[in-house]
Protein backbone atom coordinates (compact mmCIF):
# COMPACT_ATOMS: atom_id res chain seq x y z
CA UNK A 1 0.00 0.00 0.00
CA UNK A 2 1.34 3.72 -1.36
CA UNK A 3 1.79 6.33 1.46
CA UNK A 4 -1.60 7.99 1.73
CA UNK A 5 -2.30 10.87 3.41
CA UNK A 6 -5.11 10.84 6.72
CA UNK A 7 -8.75 12.58 6.58
CA UNK A 8 -7.94 14.65 8.99
CA UNK A 9 -4.61 16.05 7.80
CA UNK A 10 -6.51 16.58 4.09
CA UNK A 11 -8.59 18.94 5.64
CA UNK A 12 -6.05 21.09 6.53
CA UNK A 13 -4.75 24.22 4.10
CA UNK A 14 -1.38 25.56 4.46
CA UNK A 15 -0.71 29.15 5.35
CA UNK A 16 -1.72 31.60 3.00
CA UNK A 17 0.56 34.37 4.95
CA UNK A 18 3.78 32.08 4.79
CA UNK A 19 2.95 31.24 0.96
CA UNK A 20 2.74 34.64 0.10
CA UNK A 21 5.96 35.40 2.17
CA UNK A 22 7.61 32.74 -0.12
CA UNK A 23 6.18 34.19 -3.18
CA UNK A 24 7.98 37.60 -2.46
CA UNK A 25 11.32 35.74 -1.56
CA UNK A 26 10.96 33.48 -5.21
CA UNK A 27 10.61 36.98 -6.95
CA UNK A 28 13.49 38.34 -4.62
CA UNK A 29 15.96 35.48 -5.32
CA UNK A 30 15.13 36.17 -9.09
CA UNK A 31 16.72 39.44 -8.30
CA UNK A 32 13.76 41.53 -8.01
CA UNK A 33 13.72 44.21 -5.14
CA UNK A 34 9.95 43.14 -3.10
CA UNK A 35 8.70 45.13 -1.07
CA UNK A 36 7.29 42.56 1.86
CA UNK A 37 3.96 43.61 3.88
CA UNK A 38 3.06 39.86 3.84
CA UNK A 39 4.89 38.70 7.04
CA UNK A 40 3.80 38.75 10.61
CA UNK A 41 6.72 39.59 12.22
CA UNK A 42 9.48 42.35 13.81
CA UNK A 43 11.52 43.55 11.46
CA UNK A 44 13.49 43.76 14.35
CA UNK A 45 16.82 41.93 15.36
CA UNK A 46 16.55 40.06 18.54
CA UNK A 47 17.81 42.59 21.62
CA UNK A 48 21.64 41.90 22.20
CA UNK A 49 21.18 40.70 25.95
CA UNK A 50 18.68 38.28 24.97
CA UNK A 51 21.03 36.71 22.20
CA UNK A 52 24.07 37.20 24.70
CA UNK A 53 22.17 35.21 27.61
CA UNK A 54 21.67 32.16 24.71
CA UNK A 55 25.56 32.18 24.26
CA UNK A 56 25.95 32.23 27.77
CA UNK A 57 23.32 28.95 28.31
CA UNK A 58 25.57 27.46 25.55
CA UNK A 59 28.72 27.80 26.90
CA UNK A 60 27.59 26.61 30.81
CA UNK A 61 26.00 23.64 29.29
CA UNK A 62 21.79 23.78 28.98
CA UNK A 63 22.14 22.17 26.29
CA UNK A 64 20.54 19.32 26.82
CA UNK A 65 16.31 18.01 27.89
CA UNK A 66 14.68 20.15 30.02
CA UNK A 67 11.47 19.36 32.10
CA UNK A 68 9.35 18.46 29.03
CA UNK A 69 6.87 21.50 29.88
CA UNK A 70 9.47 24.19 30.16
CA UNK A 71 12.25 25.22 32.33
CA UNK A 72 10.50 25.72 35.99
CA UNK A 73 13.10 29.43 36.02
CA UNK A 74 11.21 30.15 32.96
CA UNK A 75 7.52 29.20 34.10
CA UNK A 76 8.58 31.54 37.34
CA UNK A 77 9.37 34.44 35.12
CA UNK A 78 6.31 34.26 32.97
CA UNK A 79 4.13 34.37 36.06
CA UNK A 80 5.74 37.20 37.56
CA UNK A 81 5.97 38.84 34.13
CA UNK A 82 2.41 38.15 34.09
CA UNK A 83 1.50 39.88 38.13
CA UNK A 84 3.56 42.64 37.45
CA UNK A 85 1.93 43.76 33.98
CA UNK A 86 -1.91 43.11 35.90
CA UNK A 87 -1.82 41.97 39.22
CA UNK A 88 -2.99 38.87 38.58
CA UNK A 89 -1.62 35.51 40.21
CA UNK A 90 -0.68 32.21 37.93
CA UNK A 91 1.35 29.59 39.51
CA UNK A 92 3.90 28.20 37.63
CA UNK A 93 2.36 24.73 37.67
CA UNK A 94 -0.31 26.13 35.41
CA UNK A 95 1.94 26.84 32.63
CA UNK A 96 2.98 24.97 29.94
CA UNK A 97 6.26 26.19 27.70
CA UNK A 98 6.28 25.08 24.44
CA UNK A 99 8.06 25.39 20.32
CA UNK A 100 6.36 28.68 19.85
CA UNK A 101 2.44 29.81 20.27
CA UNK A 102 1.26 28.27 17.59
CA UNK A 103 2.30 25.33 19.63
CA UNK A 104 0.71 26.59 22.69
CA UNK A 105 -2.60 27.17 20.42
CA UNK A 106 -2.18 23.73 19.20
CA UNK A 107 -1.95 22.21 22.17
CA UNK A 108 -5.24 24.23 23.92
CA UNK A 109 -7.45 23.30 20.83
CA UNK A 110 -6.02 19.49 20.81
CA UNK A 111 -6.18 18.79 24.86
CA UNK A 112 -9.38 20.48 25.26
CA UNK A 113 -11.59 19.48 22.61
CA UNK A 114 -13.54 16.19 21.36
CA UNK A 115 -14.61 15.39 17.97
CA UNK A 116 -18.13 17.40 17.30
CA UNK A 117 -17.15 20.61 20.00
CA UNK A 118 -18.17 23.88 17.91
CA UNK A 119 -15.73 26.83 18.85
CA UNK A 120 -16.58 30.48 17.89
CA UNK A 121 -14.36 31.80 16.25
CA UNK A 122 -14.89 35.44 15.03
CA UNK A 123 -13.84 36.83 11.62
CA UNK A 124 -11.32 37.45 10.34
CA UNK A 125 -9.21 35.60 11.98
CA UNK A 126 -5.90 34.87 11.74
CA UNK A 127 -5.50 32.02 9.47
CA UNK A 128 -3.79 29.19 11.53
CA UNK A 129 -7.03 28.76 14.01
CA UNK A 130 -9.52 27.35 11.98
CA UNK A 131 -7.13 25.15 10.64
CA UNK A 132 -5.74 24.33 14.32
CA UNK A 133 -9.18 24.12 15.50
CA UNK A 134 -10.18 21.14 12.72
CA UNK A 135 -6.73 19.20 13.69
CA UNK A 136 -8.54 18.80 17.14
CA UNK A 137 -11.68 17.37 15.35
CA UNK A 138 -13.24 20.02 16.56
CA UNK A 139 -15.78 22.76 14.21
CA UNK A 140 -14.70 26.30 13.92
CA UNK A 141 -18.45 27.82 13.32
CA UNK A 142 -17.35 31.59 11.64
CA UNK A 143 -18.73 34.96 13.34
CA UNK A 144 -18.35 37.26 10.80
CA UNK A 145 -17.36 40.39 12.44
CA UNK A 146 -18.03 44.54 10.48
CA UNK A 147 -15.80 46.96 9.83
CA UNK A 148 -18.77 49.64 11.51
CA UNK A 149 -18.08 47.37 14.38
CA UNK A 150 -14.56 47.94 14.43
CA UNK A 151 -14.42 44.27 13.67
CA UNK A 152 -14.98 43.35 17.11
CA UNK A 153 -17.26 40.38 18.17
CA UNK A 154 -20.77 41.99 19.64
CA UNK A 155 -22.06 40.07 22.55
CA UNK A 156 -25.30 39.95 20.02
CA UNK A 157 -23.64 38.01 17.24
CA UNK A 158 -21.85 35.79 20.32
CA UNK A 159 -25.47 35.08 21.51
CA UNK A 160 -26.87 34.12 18.42
CA UNK A 161 -23.71 31.41 17.46
CA UNK A 162 -24.07 29.56 20.32
CA UNK A 163 -26.12 26.24 19.64
CA UNK A 164 -25.89 23.06 22.37
CA UNK A 165 -22.55 22.17 20.92
CA UNK A 166 -20.79 25.08 21.49
CA UNK A 167 -17.64 24.79 23.98
CA UNK A 168 -15.40 27.52 23.33
CA UNK A 169 -14.92 31.40 22.10
CA UNK A 170 -11.34 32.05 20.57
CA UNK A 171 -10.73 35.49 21.36
CA UNK A 172 -7.60 37.29 19.96
CA UNK A 173 -6.77 40.41 21.34
CA UNK A 174 -5.09 42.72 19.97
CA UNK A 175 -6.19 41.01 16.56
CA UNK A 176 -4.48 39.93 13.95
CA UNK A 177 -5.10 40.47 10.99
CA UNK A 178 -7.21 43.68 11.77
CA UNK A 179 -5.19 45.63 14.75
CA UNK A 180 -9.31 45.54 16.48
CA UNK A 181 -8.41 45.87 20.61
CA UNK A 182 -11.38 45.29 22.81
CA UNK A 183 -11.53 47.91 25.38
CA UNK A 184 -12.23 46.44 29.04
CA UNK A 185 -15.85 47.18 28.82
CA UNK A 186 -16.56 45.22 25.42
CA UNK A 187 -14.37 42.32 26.80
CA UNK A 188 -16.61 42.42 30.27
CA UNK A 189 -19.87 42.31 28.04
CA UNK A 190 -18.75 38.85 25.80
CA UNK A 191 -16.73 37.53 29.60
CA UNK A 192 -20.19 37.58 30.94
CA UNK A 193 -22.27 35.41 28.30
CA UNK A 194 -19.38 33.03 28.51
CA UNK A 195 -20.18 32.46 32.03
CA UNK A 196 -23.81 32.68 31.73
CA UNK A 197 -23.19 29.96 28.78
CA UNK A 198 -20.35 27.62 30.47
CA UNK A 199 -17.85 28.34 27.92
CA UNK A 200 -14.33 27.86 27.47
CA UNK A 201 -12.31 30.33 26.06
CA UNK A 202 -8.77 30.33 24.84
CA UNK A 203 -7.24 33.85 25.29
CA UNK A 204 -4.37 34.49 22.16
CA UNK A 205 -2.57 37.85 23.79
CA UNK A 206 0.20 37.26 21.72
CA UNK A 207 0.13 41.08 20.83
CA UNK A 208 -0.73 42.61 24.05
CA UNK A 209 2.26 44.97 24.51
CA UNK A 210 1.73 46.30 21.07
CA UNK A 211 -1.62 48.66 22.10
CA UNK A 212 -1.78 51.73 20.34
CA UNK A 213 -3.44 55.67 20.58
CA UNK A 214 -3.22 55.19 24.57
CA UNK A 215 -5.47 52.07 24.35
CA UNK A 216 -4.96 49.91 27.75
CA UNK A 217 -4.86 46.83 27.10
CA UNK A 218 -6.85 44.33 29.19
CA UNK A 219 -5.56 40.38 30.06
CA UNK A 220 -8.93 38.46 29.49
CA UNK A 221 -9.05 36.50 33.09
CA UNK A 222 -8.35 39.83 35.04
CA UNK A 223 -11.97 40.42 33.86
CA UNK A 224 -13.74 38.79 36.92
CA UNK A 225 -13.75 36.27 39.44
CA UNK A 226 -13.61 32.41 38.27
CA UNK A 227 -12.80 33.12 34.81
CA UNK A 228 -9.24 32.02 34.98
CA UNK A 229 -10.77 28.33 35.21
CA UNK A 230 -12.12 29.00 31.93
CA UNK A 231 -9.51 30.43 30.32
CA UNK A 232 -6.75 29.01 28.29
CA UNK A 233 -4.03 31.94 27.99
CA UNK A 234 -1.86 31.76 25.15
CA UNK A 235 1.36 33.88 24.62
CA UNK A 236 4.85 34.00 23.72
CA UNK A 237 7.93 35.69 23.11
CA UNK A 238 7.85 35.96 19.59
CA UNK A 239 6.17 39.80 18.51
CA UNK A 240 7.20 41.18 21.67
CA UNK A 241 11.02 40.91 21.88
CA UNK A 242 11.50 40.02 18.03
CA UNK A 243 11.93 36.24 18.58
CA UNK A 244 9.67 35.00 16.02
CA UNK A 245 12.79 32.09 15.52
CA UNK A 246 13.43 30.94 18.50
CA UNK A 247 10.33 29.34 19.04
CA UNK A 248 9.17 30.14 22.44
CA UNK A 249 5.24 30.43 23.40
CA UNK A 250 3.21 29.63 26.74
CA UNK A 251 0.19 28.74 27.60
CA UNK A 252 -1.51 29.26 31.03
CA UNK A 253 -4.37 27.32 32.45
CA UNK A 254 -6.01 25.24 35.06
CA UNK A 255 -3.65 23.30 36.86
CA UNK A 256 -4.74 19.79 35.75
CA UNK A 257 -5.43 20.75 32.83
CA UNK A 258 -1.42 21.90 32.42
CA UNK A 259 -0.17 19.65 34.26
CA UNK A 260 -2.09 16.90 31.56
CA UNK A 261 -1.04 19.17 28.39
CA UNK A 262 2.83 19.03 29.70
CA UNK A 263 2.31 15.16 29.50
CA UNK A 264 1.06 15.70 26.22
CA UNK A 265 4.34 17.18 25.40
CA UNK A 266 6.67 14.74 26.92
CA UNK A 267 5.31 12.26 24.00
CA UNK A 268 4.78 14.63 21.20
CA UNK A 269 7.66 16.91 21.04
CA UNK A 270 9.88 16.59 24.79
CA UNK A 271 10.98 20.23 25.78
CA UNK A 272 11.14 23.72 23.33
CA UNK A 273 14.89 24.57 23.11
CA UNK A 274 16.78 24.78 25.70
CA UNK A 275 18.84 28.13 24.63
CA UNK A 276 15.45 29.50 23.64
CA UNK A 277 14.89 28.74 27.22
CA UNK A 278 16.94 30.83 28.95
CA UNK A 279 16.97 33.62 26.04
CA UNK A 280 13.40 33.74 27.28
CA UNK A 281 14.50 34.31 30.69
CA UNK A 282 16.54 37.05 29.91
CA UNK A 283 13.66 38.77 27.78
CA UNK A 284 11.61 38.28 30.80
CA UNK A 285 13.57 39.24 33.36
CA UNK A 286 15.98 42.16 31.44
CA UNK A 287 15.40 45.69 31.19
CA UNK A 288 12.10 46.47 29.84
CA UNK A 289 13.52 49.16 27.84
CA UNK A 290 14.08 47.13 23.81
CA UNK A 291 10.06 46.42 24.36
CA UNK A 292 9.15 50.29 24.84
CA UNK A 293 11.64 51.26 21.97
CA UNK A 294 10.36 49.07 19.43
CA UNK A 295 6.47 49.90 20.36
CA UNK A 296 7.62 53.64 20.10
CA UNK A 297 8.72 53.05 16.43
CA UNK A 298 5.68 50.79 15.63
CA UNK A 299 3.06 53.31 16.65
CA UNK A 300 5.00 55.89 14.20
CA UNK A 301 4.78 53.60 11.57
CA UNK A 302 1.26 52.75 12.46
CA UNK A 303 0.16 56.67 12.20
CA UNK A 304 1.86 57.19 9.15
CA UNK A 305 0.28 54.23 7.60
CA UNK A 306 -3.02 55.33 8.92
CA UNK A 307 -2.71 58.51 7.35
CA UNK A 308 -1.40 57.14 3.66
CA UNK A 309 -4.45 55.02 3.63
CA UNK A 310 -6.51 58.18 4.07
CA UNK A 311 -5.13 60.05 1.19
CA UNK A 312 -5.86 56.75 -1.44
CA UNK A 313 -9.13 57.03 -2.66
CA UNK A 314 -11.63 54.27 -2.66
CA UNK A 315 -9.78 52.62 0.50
CA UNK A 316 -10.13 52.30 4.33
CA UNK A 317 -9.24 50.47 7.19
CA UNK A 318 -10.30 50.34 10.46
CA UNK A 319 -8.25 51.79 13.77
CA UNK A 320 -5.23 49.87 14.24
CA UNK A 321 -5.33 49.67 18.37
CA UNK A 322 -2.67 47.59 18.29
CA UNK A 323 -0.42 44.51 16.94
CA UNK A 324 1.14 45.53 13.65
CA UNK A 325 -1.43 45.11 10.68
CA UNK A 326 -3.83 47.28 8.48
CA UNK A 327 -6.80 45.33 7.15
CA UNK A 328 -7.87 47.91 3.99
CA UNK A 329 -10.84 47.73 2.40
CA UNK A 330 -9.91 47.35 -1.27
CA UNK A 331 -13.58 46.28 -2.55
CA UNK A 332 -14.18 49.20 -4.11
CA UNK A 333 -11.51 48.20 -6.07
CA UNK A 334 -12.33 44.79 -7.17
CA UNK A 335 -14.32 44.37 -10.34
CA UNK A 336 -11.62 46.41 -12.50
CA UNK A 337 -8.81 45.64 -14.87
CA UNK A 338 -4.92 46.24 -13.69
CA UNK A 339 -2.68 46.61 -16.37
CA UNK A 340 -5.28 44.77 -18.65
CA UNK A 341 -5.95 41.63 -16.06
CA UNK A 342 -9.28 41.03 -14.76
CA UNK A 343 -9.33 41.34 -10.88
CA UNK A 344 -12.36 39.89 -9.13
CA UNK A 345 -10.88 38.56 -5.75
CA UNK A 346 -8.68 39.55 -3.12
CA UNK A 347 -6.37 36.89 -4.01
CA UNK A 348 -6.36 38.24 -7.48
CA UNK A 349 -5.52 41.55 -6.38
CA UNK A 350 -2.56 40.55 -4.01
CA UNK A 351 -1.05 38.56 -7.05
CA UNK A 352 -1.43 41.40 -9.25
CA UNK A 353 0.02 43.75 -6.48
CA UNK A 354 3.02 41.79 -6.36
CA UNK A 355 3.48 40.48 -9.96
CA UNK A 356 2.93 44.11 -11.41
CA UNK A 357 4.44 46.34 -8.34
CA UNK A 358 6.39 44.11 -6.47
CA UNK A 359 4.79 44.44 -3.06
CA UNK A 360 3.66 41.83 -0.90
CA UNK A 361 0.80 41.69 1.39
CA UNK A 362 -2.13 38.83 1.93
CA UNK A 363 -5.83 38.51 0.62
CA UNK A 364 -8.53 38.69 2.70
CA UNK A 365 -9.93 35.75 1.62
CA UNK A 366 -7.29 33.37 3.52
CA UNK A 367 -8.39 35.42 6.58
CA UNK A 368 -11.99 34.13 6.44
CA UNK A 369 -13.05 38.32 4.94
CA UNK A 370 -13.22 38.67 0.94
CA UNK A 371 -12.96 41.88 -0.21
CA UNK A 372 -9.85 43.00 2.22
CA UNK A 373 -5.98 43.01 2.10
CA UNK A 374 -3.68 43.18 5.26
CA UNK A 375 -0.36 44.56 5.18
CA UNK A 376 1.52 44.71 7.77
CA UNK A 377 3.84 47.64 8.93
CA UNK A 378 6.37 45.46 10.21
CA UNK A 379 8.35 47.23 8.14
CA UNK A 380 11.12 50.15 7.57
CA UNK A 381 9.88 53.28 7.23
CA UNK A 382 11.63 53.49 3.60
CA UNK A 383 9.72 50.17 2.84
CA UNK A 384 6.82 51.62 4.13
CA UNK A 385 7.03 54.53 1.90
CA UNK A 386 7.50 53.11 -1.21
CA UNK A 387 4.72 50.25 -0.91
CA UNK A 388 2.07 52.90 -0.19
CA UNK A 389 3.71 55.17 -3.02
CA UNK A 390 3.19 51.76 -5.20
CA UNK A 391 0.15 50.80 -3.76
CA UNK A 392 -1.30 54.12 -5.05
CA UNK A 393 -0.17 54.21 -8.38
CA UNK A 394 -1.78 50.66 -8.96
CA UNK A 395 -5.35 51.96 -7.47
CA UNK A 396 -5.17 54.70 -10.15
C1 LIG B 1 -2.42 35.94 16.62
C2 LIG B 1 -1.22 35.07 16.62
N1 LIG B 1 -1.12 34.08 17.52
C3 LIG B 1 -0.06 33.28 17.56
C4 LIG B 1 0.97 33.42 16.65
C5 LIG B 1 2.12 32.44 16.71
O1 LIG B 1 3.25 32.95 17.29
P1 LIG B 1 4.57 32.06 17.47
O2 LIG B 1 5.59 32.62 16.55
O3 LIG B 1 4.97 32.24 18.89
O4 LIG B 1 4.23 30.66 17.16
C6 LIG B 1 0.92 34.43 15.69
C7 LIG B 1 1.98 34.55 14.68
O5 LIG B 1 1.85 35.16 13.63
C8 LIG B 1 -0.20 35.28 15.67
O6 LIG B 1 -0.30 36.28 14.79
Amino acid sequence: MSVEVSKIVQGVEPSATLAMSAKAKELKAQGETVYNLSVGEPDFNTPDHICDAAVAAMKAGHTRYTVASGLPELKQAICDDYRKRTGFEYKPTQCVVSNGAKHSLHNAFFGSLNPGDEVILPAPYWVSYAELIKLSGAKPVIVQTTEADGFKLTPDAFLAAITPKTRMLLLCNPSNPTGACYSRDELAALAKIVVEKDLVVVADEIYDHLVYGGNGFTSFPTLMDGLQDRTILINGVSKTYAMTGWRIGWLLAPEPFAKKIGGLQSQETSNPCSISQYAAIAALQGDQGCVEAMKVEFEKRRNYVTQRIADIPGISAPPMGGAFYAFINISAHLGRKYGGVQVETSKDWCLELLQQKKVATVMGSAFGCEGYARASFAASMETLEIAYDRIAEFLA
